[in-house]
C-alpha cells in the first residue's frame, strides 16, 4: 500500500498533507528517512513513524452509524460533564479504538452521526470538495411558500458566505408550521438554521436523516450501529477512494 494512503488511513492528516510531510523528510520506515513519493510499504510489518513518533498502521477500520439524541454534545470528551457522543463508545475508547466523529451536529440537531477511525474517509465526508449531501428534515416556523425553494436553490447569501441548497421540498404542512426536507453539501456552523432562518422559518426540530447513501432508517436515538459492507463500499465510492 503507498505509503501517503497508510498515513492518511491511520487519521495522521489528509494525503495531500501526508505527502508535504513526506517532502519535508518527517516521515520515516522501518528506521529510515523516506525521501521520494509514492514508496509502496507491507501495513501489516512496516514500522512507520512521524517526526520519531510510532504511528498505528494495523488497526482495523471501523465504520459507525449514531442517532445522536438531541441535547448531546458532538464531542469524544465534554469538560462541563455534558453527555456527549464519546460516552456512547466509551467502552471502544477504553479498549484502545481511537474512533472520532465525522464533522458535527449542534447539541439540538438530532440524528445521523458516523464515528470512524477511517481517517481519510472521514476527511473527505468532511471537505465540501466531495460535494457528499446530507439530507435534513426540519420543523420550521410558518407556512413555506413556492418562493423560498426557489430562493434556496438559486441560493442566498450568509454572513459567511453564499450557500446553494441541492435539493429542497415541503414535506408536510400545518396550520402555523411546515415539515421541509433539505439536502445540501455544506458543513458550515448552523448552515441549515441559519439558512432557514434567513429565508423567514426558523427551525424548531432538525434531524439528520441521510449522509451521502448511508440512511439514518429506524434506528433508535442514542444507539451506535455497525456500517454493512455495502454502506462503507458505497461512501468509499461517493469520495472516490
Ligand atoms: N445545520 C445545522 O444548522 N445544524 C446542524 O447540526 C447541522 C447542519
Amino acid at each position: 500500500m503507498r505509503l501517503q494512503k497508510v498515513l492518511a488511513q491511520a487519521g495522521v492528516a489528509s494525503r495531500r498533507v501526508c505527502e508535504q510531510m513526506i517532502d519535508k523528510r518527517r516521515v520515516e520506515v522501518n528506521g529510515k528517512i523516506v525521501t521520494t513519493q509514492g514508496m509502496r510499504i507491507d501495513p501489516s510489518t512496516a514500522v512507520v513513524k512521524v517526526d520519531g513518533m510510532r504511528v498505528m498502521i494495523t488497526e482495523e477500520l471501523v465504520h459507525l452509524a449514531l442517532n445522536k439524541p438531541r441535547g448531546w454534545q458532538s464531542t469524544m470528551l465534554d469538560e462541563l460533564g455534558r453527555p456527549c457522543v464519546g460516552d456512547l463508545v466509551a467502552e471502544r475508547i477504553a479498549s484502545g479504538q481511537r474512533l472520532f466523529h465525522v464533522g458535527r451536529l449542534d447539541a439540538e440537531t438530532e440524528g445521523l452521526l458516523l464515528l470512524t477511525n477511517d481517517g481519510e474517509l472521514a476527511h473527505r465526508l468532511m471537505h465540501p470538495s466531495y460535494k457528499v449531501q446530507k439530507t435534513y428534515l426540519a420543523d420550521v416556523e410558518g407556512v413555506v411558500r413556492r418562493s423560498v425553494d426557489r430562493a434556496l436553490e438559486a441560493g442566498v447569501t450568509l454572513d459567511d458566505g453564499p450557500v446553494r441548497v441541492d435539493a429542497f421540498s415541503v414535506v408536510d404542512a400545518f396550520d402555523k408550521s411546515t415539515l421541509v426536507k433539505i439536502v445540501l453539501h455544506e458543513g458550515r456552523k448552523h448552515i441549515v438554521r441559519r439558512l432557514l432562518e434567513h429565508v423567514g422559518h426558523p427551525v424548531t426540530r432538525l434531524v439528520r436523516t441521510q449522509i451521502g447513501s448511508v440512511h439514518l432508517g429506524d434506528q433508535r436515538p442514542g444507539t451506535i450501529r455497525a456500517l454493512n459492507r455495502q454502506e462503507v463500499g458505497a461512501l468509499y465510492k461517493e469520495v472516490g477512494l
